[in-house]
């Protein structure tokens, strides 16, 4: 594979610019104006749920863009519950906030809580004027090997959005979840695909209406009802903590021998998937999302330092899935994100053929027999107290 950057990777530069100059928001539009409410005190919260890309998000730039587009089923069981509540301080011009997580108060947080106000404070200016105290909990259990950035962060950045709301009440509702999602991007890249549903794509591409590196966006494009109500089961092969984070694996694309080849393919997998999902052609969806959960692995075996995320039990189950596929004419298919634990994804026609075939013969290879039925949703919403 060539190295170079290819003409096609010059062509999605340009675009990016075109798009963002003439379609869609720009980052500069993310400045509030001076709000209108006087707010002293209150609160707010939101479930978001967490995502499962089909195309994988592997490869950024600053300030968290992509390098390439994906795009994610939403999903509905796994997700965070974040209740955010302020009060008016004179914080010393600085960031002031407690974190509780499912009912103990949680020092730890903290510095990516900082880290998320520092790069989100030119868009929420009112965050310097408030003590917050951010309570938390997830529904899938703490060190599942399941992420909760994404959810966690599309949490916080929709509460923060309500906030700005209660203050500019004017504000839009296509405005609110397109700030949402922007600011959730730099909490956490693929958080901008946990504020909407089902489909979520997050990356400028020429041939999906609306897109912007900038924030995630619906796929509003025709779906077959093969796709409807998709199934997910999450296998949970390893619950301990990533040796690799992923912030360490998006840098590891910086010099990356296959990086410019492998974003190239991923703007060719949008295309496709985008035909598949429209004409119900599940096989062809198959070949495409496992071919990328393989090629997202791929890159950590061919980065410098070099990692594997699977684990033994990792590739069991994928041989279990291809050898049951081949034998039911199935058409259940498998993902992988960076780590080790197997999303399986299945039409909801199959769903009782799978589960059985999950609770008999996959079980055996989670950590605990630990799995976690989920499937497609709608996105966040919001709690009202
Ligand atoms: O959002 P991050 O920085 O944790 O990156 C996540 C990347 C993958 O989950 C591996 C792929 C994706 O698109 O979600």
């Amino acid at each position: 594979m060539s190295t170079k950057i290819t003409k096609k990777e010059t062509k999605r530069d340009e675009f990016v610019i075109f798009a963002q100059k003439w379609h869609r928001l720009k980052t500069t539009d993310f400045i509030p104006e001076s709000s209108l409410e006087n707010l002293e005190e209150g609160k707010v919260a939101w479930q978001t749920p967490s995502n499962i890309a089909l195309v994988k998000y592997w490869g950024k730039k600053e300030p968290q863009l992509p390098e390439n587009t994906s795009i994610s089923f939403t999903l509905s069981n796994c997700h965070t519950t974040t209740e955010m509540h302020f009060e008016k301080k004179d914080t010393n011009g600085g960031f002031c906030f407690d974190v509780v997580f499912e009912g103990e108060k949680k020092d730890a947080f903290k510095p990516k809580i900082q880290k998320f106000f520092e790069r989100i404070e030119a868009y929420v200016p009112f965050l310097k004027e408030y003590h917050f105290t951010i309570y938390s909990k997830n529904s899938f259990p703490h060190s599942s090997g399941i992420a909760s950035s994404a959810s966690g962060m599309s949490a916080l950045a929709l509460c923060l959005m309500s906030i700005e709301k209660l203050r500019s009440p004017a504000i839009s509702e296509a405005y609110f979840y397109k700030k949402a999602s922007f600011l959730a991007r730099l909490g956490s890249g693929s958080a901008c695909r946990s504020v909407k549903g089902s489909l979520v794509v997050w990356g400028a591409h020429e041939q999906i209406a609306g897109s912007s590196d900038l924030y995630g966006v619906d796929f509003t494009e025709e779906i077959a009802p093969v796709f409807e109500n998709y199934q997910d089961t999450i296998l949970l092969v390893d619950k301990g903590e990533k040796q690799v984070s992923s912030t360490v694996g998006h840098d590891l694309m910086f010099d990356h021998p296959y990086a410019q080849n492998r974003f190239l393919q991923a703007g060719e997998n949008i295309a496709k998937i985008k035909t598949f999902l429209k004409e119900g052609a599940v096989k062809d969806f198959i070949a495409l999302v496992e071919s990328e959960a393989l090629t997202l692995h791929a890159m950590m075996l061919t980065s410098q330092p070099y990692f594997i995320l699977m684990k033994p039990n990792t590739l069991q189950i994928i041989q279990r899935i291809w050898d049951y596929r081949a034998a039911n004419n199935s058409n259940v298919c498998f993902t992988l994100d960076a780590g080790a634990n197997v999303h399986l994804l299945y039409p909801e026609n199959e769903k009782e053929a799978v589960q059985h075939f999950i609770e008999e013969e996959l079980a055996v290879f989670c950590q605990n027999k630990h799995f976690i039925h989920d499937y497609v949703g709608q996105g966040a919403r919001e709690i009202l107290l």
